[in-house]
């Protein structure tokens, strides 16, 4: 069982109270420092990130206030969950503040976004614009894109560079490309880059937008459900090395998000199943309310229904932006965003990038951690089944590949980033649904059984 031998140990708790509006402070968060190395969360009743309707109405309105020139009607996420997604009209956007002070931004989400030109313009910077894209969504959706941006705006100019699709193009090289256009159309500091796509597009374009003149205004137009609840909110932007994921990079964060759920029809199906991956996961971590309502609407987010889309879409970005908020930069609690990452990095690699997608790897990588969770005697077996269930109602993997062995397991989570003094922290679920730990306390010996308990050899 977990020993008590660490010195610190981070307890991080919420007051089931009414948020206050417009409240950068964590005054409202009780924060108990015992351990850098294992940070707990509990969060259901964090109300820090304010969910904001530019029109809103119902259960969700509780106190207005003013936040720079924008009118802003603050809803907690415990209050969210009383608003029907039906009552949503798709055409008003909603939005989701990441609170980080001066560099604060709006998530807008909603349906036909892409038709309000001012939604976009509001956030560009200068007169230049580059949009950066790839081949398979150029042709969907860049003439849109460039509409929103000069439509009424004559002044505005946009380049656009198109870059081959795929992560293995995730590299310094495809990142050249982005630099290439843009010195080469002259743009200058005070130009605005614009990601249109998935997440390989969105880290590519934001960490180019990082270091380019060291620092340009950028949007993330995300076009996967994957981008759009996980990847382009949150600031982390980067490339591959060949000798590991997203090791060159920075924190860099956007002017803001655009989510137009239209760009989801186009999406294949095992993309948007994909991306569910990362939305049961908040709902496993911090947001038990949030996994009950998937369990009930799994179907309709599978046919893809607007409202249900925008919904998990919002409910979503209201938990990382959360969590964001309060570890920007990754020093403990935002690690817990990465449930079945560790175990999902070792199919990722193990297996070969390209043969599973990242959600489906981390999809079975929950799986196991739930199955170590409940070795430990952490969470009780209905929390495993119900686990079991809406992943394979999602149509995602609930087990690794058969040729994933355990050696391959074990080598690559030794170089995990989460490795602290040689022990490998995992987050892990503890307590009733809702709740986890990220800790390197844990009996070892149930993580060999999980491994085992996985793989054949
Ligand atoms: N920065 C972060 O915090 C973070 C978080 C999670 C994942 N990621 C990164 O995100 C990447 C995965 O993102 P992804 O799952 O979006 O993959 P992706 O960007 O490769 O997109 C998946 C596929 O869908 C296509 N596509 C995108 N939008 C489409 C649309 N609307 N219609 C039709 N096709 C469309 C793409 O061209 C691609 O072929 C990985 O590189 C991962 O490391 C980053
Ligand atoms: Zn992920």
């Amino acid at each position: 069982m977990a020993s008590t031998t660490n010195p610190l140990y981070a307890s991080l708790s919420a007051k089931p109270s009414l948020p206050k509006p417009n409240n950068n402070s964590s005054s409202d968060l009780f924060v108990r420092v015992q351990n850098v190395n294992a940070v707990s969360l509990r969060s259901s009743f964090v109300s820090r990130t304010t969910a904001v309707e530019l029109i809103g109405g119902g259960n969700s309105v509780l106190s207005a206030t003013r936040m720079g020139s924008r009118s802003m009607i603050c809803a907690s996420s415990a209050q969210v969950v009383d608003q029907s997604p039906s009552k949503t009209d798709s055409k008003v956007p909603t939005i989701v503040e990441v609170d980080l002070g001066s560099r604060s931004y709006p998530i807008y989400i909603g349906s036909g976004l892409l038709d309000q030109p001012e939604l976009l313009q509001r956030h560009v910077h200068g007169k230049r614009v580059l949009v950066v894209t790839n081949n398979t969504i150029a042709p969907l959706y860049l003439d849109k894109v460039v509409d929103a941006l000069t439509r009424g705006n004559p002044n505005v100019s946009v380049d656009s560079v198109i870059l081959p699709d795929g992560e293995k193009y995730k590299d310094m090289d495809t990142l050249m490309k982005v630099f290439d256009k843009a010195i080469e159309s002259r743009l200058d500091r005070r130009s605005t880059f614009v990601a249109l796509g998935g997440g390989v597009i969105g880290d590519m374009c934001g960490y180019a937008a990082a270091s380019f003149l060291r620092g340009v205004n950028f949007i993330q137009i995300p076009t996967t459900v994957m981008a759009q609840v996980d990847s382009s909110v949150g600031g982390k932007t980067g490339i591959n090395h060949r000798l590991g994921k997203n090791l060159i990079g920075a924190f860099y964060q956007p002017q803001c998000v655009l989510i137009d759920t239209d760009t989801l029809n186009t999406l294949p199906d095992r993309e948007l199943a994909s991306g569910l991956a990362e939305v049961i996961k908040y709902g496993l971590i911090r947001d038990a309310e949030f996994f009950e309502w998937q369990e009930k609407n799994l179907k309709s987010l599978l046919a893809r229904d607007p409202s249900a889309l925008a919904y998990a879409i919002k409910r979503s970005c209201e938990n990382k932006a959360e969590v964001v908020s309060l570890d920007e930069k990754e020093s403990g609690l935002r690690a817990t965003l990465n449930l079945g990452h560790t175990f999902g990095h070792a199919i990722e690699t193990g297996f070969g990038y390209g043969q599973w997608l990242h959600g489906e790897a981390v999809a079975a990588g929950m799986v196991m951690a739930v199955d170590l969770s409940y070795r430990l005697g952490w969470i009780d077996d209905s929390i495993v089944k119900r686990v079991h269930q809406i992943l394979r109602e999602a149509k995602l993997p609930t087990a690794p590949p058969e040729t994933m062995t355990v050696e391959m397991f074990k080598s690559v989570m030794a170089v995990d980033k989460k490795v602290a003094d040689g022990l490998l922290r995992l987050i892990l679920l503890k307590g009733p649904l809702g709740n986890c730990v990220f800790t390197g306390e844990y009996d070892k010996k149930a993580l060999d059984e999980t491994l085992h308990a996985f793989c054949k050899s």
